[in-house]
């Protein structure tokens, strides 16, 4: 075990080489986005001999506290260090009063979603701090360049009254009334378009003028959940996203007509590949020609004093 030669700082400028040495073939990013999303969060380095070879970043909200990223260099793995890393931030997010731990969460825009299922010695780490697995999800992409409705939306049948477009200036009360009664989780996400009048960003379908289902359109350029990660997905990427169909609409095949519609609004504005952060209804989607990118599995700890 390493000892007093250890010293701890927050610098996350001195990271970037570990993260592209590490894990830079896995999840290129490039340096600046990477500097961008970490000044935000907070973050302890260990350097020895003002080498930084470990860190952690993290972010304590409310009651929860979400680890973005833990990593040791391949030469001081298994001495401890990780845990000591993992260990400090527990220990300050107690003393926060906070009582859950995840990796990563919709809190803001990390690196990971969550724990991808192929670093295994990661998710053994986790397991042996006695963190939970609790369940898996999935990033979808396609390429969209020759996207054209799928044959079997032709056979589903399409309510009377239903029309599909963006959400108009006026309706933008009713849309946000429409989330803080199906969707309240999805709300701000909304309310941020809205205040800034990105109404090109939100595509709605209404049956008789009511709005019935709605989903979000990022464009490619756009910084989304998951955008750092454009490079895997390839040049000129979009990504719809949140697409809910309010309870009493639901298995009517709204969903399809709404998702066809972004699809081919992304492809209009520009995008060769569509990308799906955390993919609720893989199905769904996977009947559009998406396929799995990525599978994760999801780790979380209760945490108390
Ligand atoms: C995961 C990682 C941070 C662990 O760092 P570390 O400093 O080696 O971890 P520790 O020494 O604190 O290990 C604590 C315990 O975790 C478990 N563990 C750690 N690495 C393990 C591995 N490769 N296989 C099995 N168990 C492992 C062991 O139980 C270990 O205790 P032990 O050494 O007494 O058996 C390191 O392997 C790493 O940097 N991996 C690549 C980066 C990564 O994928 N990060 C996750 C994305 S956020």
């Amino acid at each position: 075990m390493l000892g007093s030669e250890l010293e701890f700082h927050q610098g996350y400028r001195s990271t970037y080489r570990i993260w592209d040495e590490v894990l830079g073939e896995a999840w290129p990013i490039e340096k600046g986005l990477y500097e961008s999303l970490l000044q935000e969060k907070k973050m302890i380095a260990i350097a020895i001999k003002d080498k930084t070879i470990a860190y952690i970043s993290y972010e304590i909200f409310e009651c929860e506290v979400s680890i973005y990223v833990i990593v040791v260099v391949p030469e001081h793995r298994r001495s401890g260090l990780a845990t000591t890393l993992l260990n400090r931030v527990m220990h300050e997010a107690m003393e926060q009063g906070v009582n859950k731990a995840t990796l990563c969460s919709f809190l803001s825009s990390p690196l990971w979603r969550a724990m991808p299922k192929d670093r295994v010695e990661a998710i053994a780490f986790f397991l042996a701090n006695d963190w939970v697995n609790k369940g898996s999800s999935l990033d979808q992409i396609c390429n969209i360049e020759r996207y054209e409705s799928p044959a079997f939306l032709a056979r589903k049948h399409k309510p009377q009254g239903m029309d599909l477009g963006f959400v108009r200036p006026e309706e933008t009360n009713v849309l946000l009334d429409f989330h803080s009664r199906y969707f309240p989780h999805w709300y701000p996400f909304y309310k941020d378009f809205i205040d800034q009048g990105k109404y090109e960003n939100i595509v709605v379908l209404r049956i008789n003028n009511l709005i019935v289902a709605t989903c979000m359109l990022h464009y490619p350029g756009e910084i989304f959940s998951g955008s750092n990660w454009v490079k895997l997905m390839g040049p000129d990427c979009g990504a719809p996203s949140v697409l809910g169909v309010a309870n009493e609409h639901r298995g009517g095949s709204l969903a399809f007509f709404i998702f066809d519609f972004a699809i081919k609004k992304l492809k209009v504005k520009g995008a060769k590949n569509a990308f799906i952060n955390q993919s609720d209804a893989a199905a769904i989607y996977g009947r559009f020609g998406f396929s799995v990118a990525w599978d994760y599995v999801h780790l979380s700890k209760y945490i108390s004093i």
